[in-house]
């Protein structure tokens, strides 16, 4: 994986399945404690947004790795006062090793990675949520053994989290399907990507109807309904959705072995209730963990520690 040295990562089909399966084993080895790698590295967090998971799950990465990390929070760094990007991503490039962005736009992104030569990682924009797939590919296969024969099904809002996850499985041949209302549908592109990625190798299926999407299958998921910056369409968005919760009765019509993730944070009794995500079939305190182990391999990577 020598080769991915330098690459920016943002979105998840910048890598390729085989660079993903490698990333999976590398996370599985260092979860385990099999592998130990070590650095003296530095990691900015850059977070425009509000985050829990990414940030924390970044940073105890790349301590354990030996390396430091410095928070970049824009209320008290001069991006925040409209330095622009071209000129943060350079200097920034002069003290770094490998920066995470968490933006508003996908745009942003692209200009860090134009200006900057270190690794740039997608810590979640508008667009994808790469890093969060990455923990989700991980889990799963932890749960069955393998990615191959499964089919996911995402119900509810086509988000970030939705199209990385749809190429992510398209990549490595995962059936999915996608039960979304009218009008809230993922991006177009990553639809059109997605197919021409998948080819024959792996379904996608694309739907209104939430009990046809979860009929029989692995893997249920979800995801709150308005996201950050959405707060203030929560409600309008609530009566809509309501159909495509996941719920005990919904959750009857998947395989009886079916795993539940959701990304986090949930809105409990929302887009899940409490009773899933404190049931039995519920990973997503693993899922949660794993985005530690999975960033600490992308970080490996990334910096050309394997
Ligand atoms: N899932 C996720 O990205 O969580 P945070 O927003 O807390 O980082």
């Amino acid at each position: 994986m020598k080769e991915l040295k330098g690459q920016d990562f943002l979105g998840i089909a910048n890598f390729s399945a085989n660079d993903i399966r490698d990333l999976l084993q590398l996370a599985g080895d260092l979860k385990s404690g099999k592998t130990t790698i070590t650095c003296n590295k530095i990691l900015g967090l850059l977070f425009y947004k509000a985050s829990t998971r990414t940030r924390v799950s970044f940073t105890v990465a790349m301590y354990q790795l030996g390396g430091q990390v410095i928070d970049l929070n824009p209320n008290v760094t001069q991006v925040g006062r409209g330095e622009p990007i071209c000129d943060t991503a350079r200097v920034l490039d002069r003290y770094l090793d490998v920066l995470a962005v968490r933006t508003f736009k996908q745009e942003d992104l692209e200009t860090f990675a134009k200006f900057a030569t270190i690794p740039i990682i997608n810590a979640l924009s508008d667009l994808e949520h790469p890093c969060q797939i990455l923990a989700d590919l991980m889990t799963i296969q932890e749960c069955f053994g393998t990615l191959s024969g499964l089919t996911v099904t995402y119900l509810g809002d086509g988000n970030n989290v939705a199209n990385s996850l749809l190429l992510g499985c398209a990549l490595l041949g995962i059936n999915v399907r996608f039960a979304t209302p009218p009008g809230y549908e993922l991006d177009d592109k990553i639809i059109e990507y997605g197919r021409a990625i998948a080819g024959d190798r792996s379904e996608i299926i694309l739907t209104e109807d939430p009990v046809a999407a979860v009929k029989g299958v692995q893997v249920v998921y979800t995801d709150v309904w308005a996201s950050m910056g959405q707060e203030n369409m929560a409600d309008e968005r609530m009566p809509i959705f309501q159909p495509y919760q996941v719920n005990g009765a919904l959750l009857n019509e998947a395989d009886p072995d079916a795993i539940v993730l959701h990304c986090l944070p949930a809105h409990r009794d929302e887009e899940i209730t409490d009773a899933v995500i404190e049931g039995k079939q519920s990973r997503v305190w693993d899922q949660a963990e794993n985005r530690m182990h999975a960033q600490k391999a992308l970080l490996a990577t990334l910096l050309g520690l394997v």
